[in-house]
């Protein structure tokens, strides 16, 4: 079965989906994104998704073209559509100011383009979710809003590469000595039986799993802190773990080199990792 695409209120075929060369999302990044995760068919916090997305819209001054619950219910069609109602996949939805003679300046009567993608998720190496992964540290080269979902994703594509070519998984950045968050997930410590993880401000993207682990955490009675840790005190931590809505909790047991506690996936990593699961599993 070929894959379909929702464009613009319309599903179709993916080889007859197209855009204007002049779409202010491919010259400018000028737009916004979402990437929600579906259990069999069931969408994963679907309302935190749109509220973010509309926090977003909000943020580029870009009026939704659709109403939230047309987007929502696109998503789930288009998860059946594409025949992925039994498995793991994500809804990758982009918002775009749409397509207009190449001007800084926003034109006069936007016309926004909506895309979505319904994608299986590929299963991450067994090794590295039951061994841990290796980050690197990179300077956080990113502009000062990245509690926007903004598509311009230039810096995080570099960092990643980057962590790629040193064998690592990903790349932690680094803001004025603080660690932030990574290229592609947000990022928890443990110091002393203490978790920590960076405030949702503007330095971060406030990811939707980050949320509902701590959540999970406040549940499992583990102590938290939502403050910013420097690069020096991340030598000392514990336990280490990135988190997304496709890697999930995912345990990291390197930073540039060295060994994050004794060198595994920690006990308070496992038992979050473990209540993620079983909360996305769960209808
Ligand atoms: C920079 C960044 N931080 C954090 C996350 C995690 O967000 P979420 O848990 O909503 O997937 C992502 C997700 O892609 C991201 O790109």
């Amino acid at each position: 079965m070929g894959e379909w695409v929702y464009l613009n209120g319309t599903f179709l075929p993916y080889d007859e989906a197209c855009l204007s060369v002049e779409d202010r999302g491919f010259l400018f990044a000028d737009g916004i994104y979402e990437v929600i995760a579906f259990q069999r068919g069931w969408a994963f916090r679907m309302a935190d998704h749109l509220e973010r997305l509309e926090r977003s819209a909000a943020a580029i001054r870009l009026p939704l073209p659709r109403p939230l619950e047309d987007l929502e219910a696109a998503a789930s069609a288009l998860i059946a559509r594409n025949g992925l109602e039994a498995d793991e996949a994500i809804v990758y939805l982009q918002v775009t100011r749409g397509p207009a003679r190449r001007e800084h300046a926003f034109p006069p009567r936007p016309e926004p383009t909506v895309l979505m993608l319904a994608r299986r998720v590929q299963p991450l190496d067994r090794a590295k979710r039951e061994q841990g992964v290796a980050v690197i540290t990179v300077p956080d080269t990113r502009w000062h809003w990245c509690h926007v979902k903004a598509i311009g994703l230039l810096p995080n594509v570099l960092a990643k590469q980057q962590a790629l070519e040193a064998g690592a998984h990903e790349a932690v950045f680094v803001r004025d000595g603080r660690v932030t968050e990574a290229s592609a997930a947000n990022l928890f410590a443990v110091f002393n039986g203490v978790l920590w993880t960076h405030p949702a401000d503007q330095w971060i993207l406030p990811g939707i799993t980050r949320k509902v682990v701590l959540e999970l955490a406040a549940r499992l009675e583990v102590p938290v802190r939502e403050e910013a840790f420097s690069v020096e005190h991340l030598a000392e931590a514990t336990e280490l773990f990135l988190t997304g809505t496709t890697i999930r909790v995912l345990p990291v047991v390197t930073v540039d080199g060295r060994p994050v506690g004794s060198g595994r996936p920690g006990p308070i990593t496992r038992r979050l990792e473990e209540a993620l699961n079983q909360e996305m599993e769960r209808r």
